[in-house]
């Protein structure tokens, strides 16, 4: 089951962040549904002051195609493990021929806000190249293909990386190697040379070997537990161990806790690393309130152990999980819905991370707009749009706040053309009036003297075609009031 999957097509509903086109120097305000967690902390500064990270997978075409998908990933979550673009499959389809785009674009990004990096995976069985696949190599290859593999890869990212998943699912459920490309041909051999090689090229990273289905106590984890004992009796470089936590709604293992507990007992770090939580779908009240009782026990399992650094979500939203096309009739495993919108699980993680679990008070929150017509308190979220002058005619560009808290926000603005014209850079600017202050940006370079933030394009995204468009984000501090800024393009 676990071979290169297919994804389903991506059903993706930016509700979160419609974005007003209004006229040139018009401003305005849309309330947007279920955006009451605008006004929230984010999941990262929870667990910050819980002393863990919170994190998430990513690919890097949703992190500069879907507005809602980025601003949540920058905002909420202080890790990101990119979800294929590290895979072997995915740096080098044709041997000999990398390609680092997407995996560069993601530490970027993760650069930009101020989020460490996991890096996933180097050995695996899986996603793996056709022509690693099936080469028909000797042991002999075998063994300096994988070496070179890792020095390139691990070395091109050394010092970018906080972890490294070095090794991905070695076992088979009853705790037996799984026969792949690598076992039985280098026996077991492989295990403490790849955790060395990696270690050469990037020394300050965490090496861990990466499973599932080993979250609780049972032979494939006690196969685990052993391996990483006799690693450790060797003197192989191993410093943690990755639990996916693909979880059934309801059957969070109930030695969650127990067995992270023995992992840690033996010297090594413990990270939930893919967690999600699939129901058979369509999702109920009952399963939803159910889901987040699973989420809790997840993470207050964690935060018991002091040896458990953090956890990572295996995708943003319900729109973005592998869920659906991997196992049949299941779904709604994420934190947010279709729709980005939180669903009861979120509020159960920011609960157990210490959040509150009461409304903000309007005065921290309040989030004022010149032309608001109603006064809520957590929810106004404005927008702005700025037609050009001079040659770009037929191209503008719209800036909205998709997601407020207390004492930050996270900004998106989007970039678009009409039918006949386009854009091969650009650069957008605006003034801040009420004292915000920037604080990092993605998928544009952005600057701020006194007042003034200007933005120009990232290597990536320069290029708006006809009826194109492009989005970047950024998140800045504000007090008092967040007025909405009229945006010039070009
Ligand atoms: C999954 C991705 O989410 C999918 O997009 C891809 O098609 C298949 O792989 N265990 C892992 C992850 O270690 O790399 C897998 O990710 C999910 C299971």
């Amino acid at each position: 089951m676990r071979q290169l999957f297919t994804r389903r097509a991506v059903r993706l509903r930016n509700a979160a962040v419609a974005v007003t086109v209004l006229a040139s120097t018009a401003l305005g305000a849309a309330l947007l549904p279920g955006a009451a967690q605008a006004a929230d902390t984010p999941l990262r500064d929870l667990a910050a002051a819980k002393g863990v990270y919170v994190g998430n997978a990513v690919a890097g075409g949703k992190l500069s195609g879907t507005p809602a998908y980025a601003a949540i990933a920058g905002a909420q979550f202080n890790s990101l493990t990119p979800e294929n673009a590290m895979k072997w499959g995915s740096v080098e389809s044709t041997r000999g021929s990398l390609n680092w785009a997407e995996a560069d674009q993601i530490v970027a990004f993760a650069q930009a806000h101020n989020q460490q990096v996991r890096g996933h995976t180097l050995v695996w069985h899986s996603q793996n190249p056709n022509w690693l696949t099936n080469g028909g190599f000797s042991a002999t290859e075998l063994n300096t293909i994988l070496q070179q593999h890792i020095a390139a890869e691990a070395g091109r990212y050394a010092g970018k990386i906080y972890a490294w998943d070095v090794l991905n699912e070695l076992f088979n459920e009853d705790g037996t190697y799984r026969t792949s490309v690598w076992y039985p041909a280098l026996g077991t051999g492989f295990i403490a040379n790849s955790l060395n090689w990696a270690r050469q090229a990037d020394p300050a990273a965490k090496l861990y070997i990466n499973d599932y289905n080993v979250e609780g106590i049972g032979a494939k984890s006690d196969a685990l537990y052993n391996l990483v004992k006799s690693l450790k009796a060797q003197g192989a470089p191993i410093d943690g161990v990755g639990l996916q936590a693909h979880f059934i709604l309801g059957q969070v293992p109930s030695t969650l806790q127990a067995n992270i507990q023995r992992f840690a007992d033996l010297g090594v770090d413990v990270a939930i690393t893919e967690l999600d939580i699939r129901m058979q779908t369509p999702s109920t009240d009952a399963k939803l309130t159910q889901q987040a009782a699973d989420y809790t026990t997840v993470v207050k399992a964690c935060l018991a152990v002091s040896r458990c650094k953090g956890i990572t979500g295996w995708d943003i939203s319900d729109a973005d999980s592998w869920v659906p096309s991997v196992f049949s009739g299941y779904g709604a495993a994420t934190l947010y819905d279709e729709g980005y919108q939180p669903k009861p699980a979120y509020r159960a993680v920011a609960t157990a991370l210490g959040g509150s679990t009461t409304s903000p008070s309007p005065t921290a929150t309040a989030s004022p707009s010149p032309t608001a017509t109603a006064t809520p308190t957590t929810t106004a979220t404005p927008t702005a749009t700025a037609t050009p002058t001079g040659g770009t005619g037929g191209c503008s560009a719209t800036y909205s706040v998709p997601n407020q808290w207390n004492t930050g926000f996270s900004g998106n603005v989007v970039v678009a053309c009409a039918a006949g014209s386009s854009l091969s850079n650009w650069k957008v600017s605006w003034d801040f009036g009420a004292g915000q202050q920037l604080t990092q940006a993605w998928n544009a370079t952005c600057t701020q003297t006194g007042t003034r933030v200007t933005c120009t394009n990232a290597a990536w995204n320069g290029t708006v075609g006809s009826g194109g468009s492009t989005s970047f984000g950024f998140n800045a501090n504000w007090s008092g009031s967040n007025p909405v800024p009229a945006v010039t393009l070009g």
